[in-house]
């Protein structure tokens, strides 16, 4: 199923900001933001599915919550943080969602993985402990025709030791703001 063609209305100048990057883009506002981040600006983890905002293939995070880009308008992320599944981390240095999926080989064809991974971190930085029955709520919608579904939810599930161990490794690197105040009270 090929990616239907960029809108024929006149182009705008569209000012985004993806994956911690400013960028412009030339398109007509109403051009699908799949097809701008794939087309324009070559950000091929999301992928075309459905094209009808049903599937959860092209899932991003704009402000950090996971929506559906084949039926936002590139208009609509404009002055917003759009994140992409390479905003997450790469192949050298993966996100802890993204590491969760590798280790859980929650895949078979992959094209679901992007909506997957997406909607499990989109779910992660709203809810740092879900339960069982919110994470399956929140994977409801994505729809997987290999069936991977038991290892998308040992993923899920992988995912959450690893962001509280990515959490712990953070809080530990942070300086202690307090030492040198208590360094003075002892000195005095
Ligand atoms: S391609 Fe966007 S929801 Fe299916
Ligand atoms: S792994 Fe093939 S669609 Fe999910």
């Amino acid at each position: 199923m090929g990616i239907s063609s960029t809108p024929s209305a006149p182009a705008h100048t569209i000012d985004l900001r993806v994956n911690g990057r400013d960028c412009q883009v030339a398109a007509a506002p109403q051009t699908a933001l799949l097809h701008v981040l794939r087309n324009d600006l070559m950000l091929n983890g999301p992928k075309y599915g459905c094209g009808l905002g049903e599937c959860g293939a092209c899932t991003v995070l704009i402000d950090g919550v996971a929506a559906r880009s084949c039926v936002i308008p590139v208009r609509a992320a404009q002055g917003r943080e759009v994140t992409t599944l390479e905003g997450l981390g790469d192949r050298a240095c993966p996100g802890p969602t993204q590491q969760a999926f590798i280790e859980c080989q929650a895949a078979q064809c992959g094209y679901c993985l992007n909506g997957m991974i997406m909607t499990v971190e989109a779910l992660l930085r709203r809810e740092p402990d879900p339960t069982d029955a919110q994470m399956r709520n929140e994977l409801h919608h994505n729809l997987c025709r290999c069936g991977t579904h038991i290892e998308i939810l040992q993923a899920a599930h992988r995912a959450v030791e690893l962001h509280a161990c990515a959490r712990t490794s953070r809080s530990a690197d942070l300086p202690d703001l307090d030492a040198p105040r208590a360094a003075g009270e002892a000195k005095a």
